[in-house]
């Protein structure tokens, strides 16, 4: 953590770390991630999750007659939890970062919806009752610390749900990770800076994004630093994780319909998947 006075300096503490850097992935080692992202989420990301609404109303709206319980896995803030809480549906969170799991909380007593959240991981998460749909959405699947992750996922999914329960998701692709894990973005609200260096590694399926916050107190700018990380799949991998862990179904959308021409998603570079959990003595 470090203070910083002024813009003009910041750029140049900036610029002085991305050449330490080289984007070989040595700084951010050790920082716990989603700690300042889930204090300040909301404010930066809110205007970013049109495509995820739209998806919704292409792909879930049509399943959730089917829907009396549901869990939103890697919930963050509880945006979507909340929002199907608010349609009826008795909703679960998980995430693992325990900032996320404060702030869903915190917004589930604002708009006095019930969300119980689990602060449990991805990979091995249990519910207390079956549910009959689990979203992952925001590439909340790709925050996995490792490829051979994948199949623990669904299998974990799979377990969760009813019969005939939905999965829900959607990932970040190779091509994603080629077109903008790579630069640097910026972000600027009022008395909040967020400053994201990504990078990527094709051959090991790997993304990273140093997350600089510069956040005002007063006169001075407080810096805080994390490293978001990501792995990523084909196509081909995640179906048949889903078809061993008996997800049947499986149905892919690519995402850039639902982003409308962002001028940055182009096809290819995410997919929503939609896939469900075989009941026995069906096909
Ligand atoms: C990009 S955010 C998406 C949040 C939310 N799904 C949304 O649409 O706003 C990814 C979320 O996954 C959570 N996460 C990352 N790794 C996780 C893991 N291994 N197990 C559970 N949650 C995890 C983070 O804490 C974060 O809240």
């Amino acid at each position: 953590m470090s203070e910083i006075p002024m813009y003009g300096e910041m750029r140049i503490r900036l610029e002085k770390r991305e050449d330490v850097s080289g984007g070989c992935g040595e700084i951010g080692m050790g920082v716990r991630p989603y700690r300042w992202l889930a204090e300040y989420f909301d404010r930066i990301f809110t205007g970013y999750r049109g495509y995820i609404d739209a998806a919704h109303r292409t792909i879930v709206e049509p399943i959730l007659s089917e829907v009396r319980v549901g869990c939103d896995l890697g919930c963050g803030t509880g945006t979507t939890a909340l929002d199907l809480a608010a349609r009826g549906i008795r909703m679960y969170g998980v995430d693992l970062s325990p900032g996320m799991c404060r702030a869903a909380r915190a917004k589930a007593r604002e708009r006095k919806l019930p969300l119980r959240v689990l602060r449990e991981e991805v990979r091995d998460f249990r519910l207390p009752e079956p549910v009959d749909l689990v979203l992952g959405e925001y590439d909340a699947i790709n925050h996995v610390p490792r490829r051979s992750d994948l199949r623990r996922v669904p299998a974990a999914v799979a377990r969760a749900l009813n019969p005939g329960g939905w999965f829900f998701f959607d990932v970040n692709n190779l091509a994603g990770f080629e077109k903008y894990w790579r630069d640097t973005w910026w972000i600027e609200k009022p008395g909040l800076i967020l400053a994201m260096r990504s990078g990527h590694d094709l051959k090991r399926r790997k993304a990273w994004c140093d997350c600089d916050w510069f956040v005002r107190e007063g006169r001075l700018w407080r810096r805080h630093t994390e490293r978001v990380e990501e792995v990523c799949w084909s196509e081909e991998e995640i179906r048949h994780a889903l078809s061993a862990a008996g997800f049947a179904g499986i149905r892919v959308w690519d995402a850039a319909p639902f982003l409308q021409g962002d001028g940055i998603t182009t096809e290819g570079c995410r997919s929503f998947y939609l896939a469900r959990k075989a009941r026995p003595g069906r096909r």
